[in-house]
């Protein structure tokens, strides 16, 4: 389960800049942060489903094998087939071995719903509607009782909104509105300093928790 090279994420970062979004895997602080909202409750009511997107080369999956247990069933996601040949390397033999779709998220319909869903996607490079169609599709995916992570770069977002103009500017405008219009979901916000770039892990409810849309 060694990591591999940080050059294999590199390479794809040059070649699919707008589709990877970032030049680093995560770190380690921020791929545990991702994880601990799911194993932070020593309560377990059963076996738990777990979908990741946007893997990478794995850094949040490897804190996610680790914790699993037999039983548990956990599905990534992961557009890139470069990736995909790495994780399917890289986590061979796992005690829970991840099931590995090379597959947009858009396009993935396994017939369940999840208990967790952990995103590493990098929304901030993608169309507002396309944004739009992959938070849908990530709600349709999780249980009404569920939790949705997911960071995103500190001031990312800002930057973006303060240093472009025209097309660009308008199109992180709207992905801040589909995002301030969720606001009353985030159960948990941290930022993780040591991360290149510094990042913030956001932690969702379902907008059907207790008893609302499903
Ligand atoms: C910022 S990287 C995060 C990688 C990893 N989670 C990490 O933290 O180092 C984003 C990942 O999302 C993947 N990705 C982008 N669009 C996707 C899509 N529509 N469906 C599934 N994966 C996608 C990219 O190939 C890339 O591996």
């Amino acid at each position: 389960m060694a990591a591999p090279s940080p050059l294999r994420f590199l390479t794809q970062s040059f070649k699919q800049a707008s589709t990877v979004g970032a030049v680093w895997p995560s770190s380690r602080g921020l791929s545990r942060a991702m994880v601990q909202p799911i194993f932070s409750s020593v309560h377990r009511d059963g076996p738990m489903r777990v979908l990741e997107i946007g893997a990478g080369v794995g850094p949040v999956t490897e804190e996610l094998v680790v914790r699993m247990l037999p039983g548990d069933r956990l599905d990534v996601v992961e557009l890139n087939p470069e990736f995909c040949l790495v994780l399917r390397e890289r986590f061979a033999g796992c005690q829970v071995p991840p099931n590995i779709h090379q597959v947009s998220i858009l396009d993935f319909d396994p017939g369940v719903r999840y208990h967790h869903i952990v995103s590493g996607l990098p929304l901030a490079n993608f169309p507002g509607d396309m944004v739009e169609k992959i938070y849908a599709s990530i709600f349709k995916l999780l249980e009404p009782n569920g939790t949705f992570v997911m960071f995103e770069h500190v001031l990312g977002r800002e930057l973006l909104n303060t240093f472009t103009t025209g097309t660009a500017r308008k199109r992180i405008e709207h992905i801040l509105r589909i995002e301030q219009s969720m606001e009353g979901l985030v159960v948990d916000r941290r930022t993780v300093p040591l991360n290149m770039p510094p990042a913030r892990v956001l932690v969702r409810k379902h907008p059907g928790a207790n008893g609302g849309e499903s």
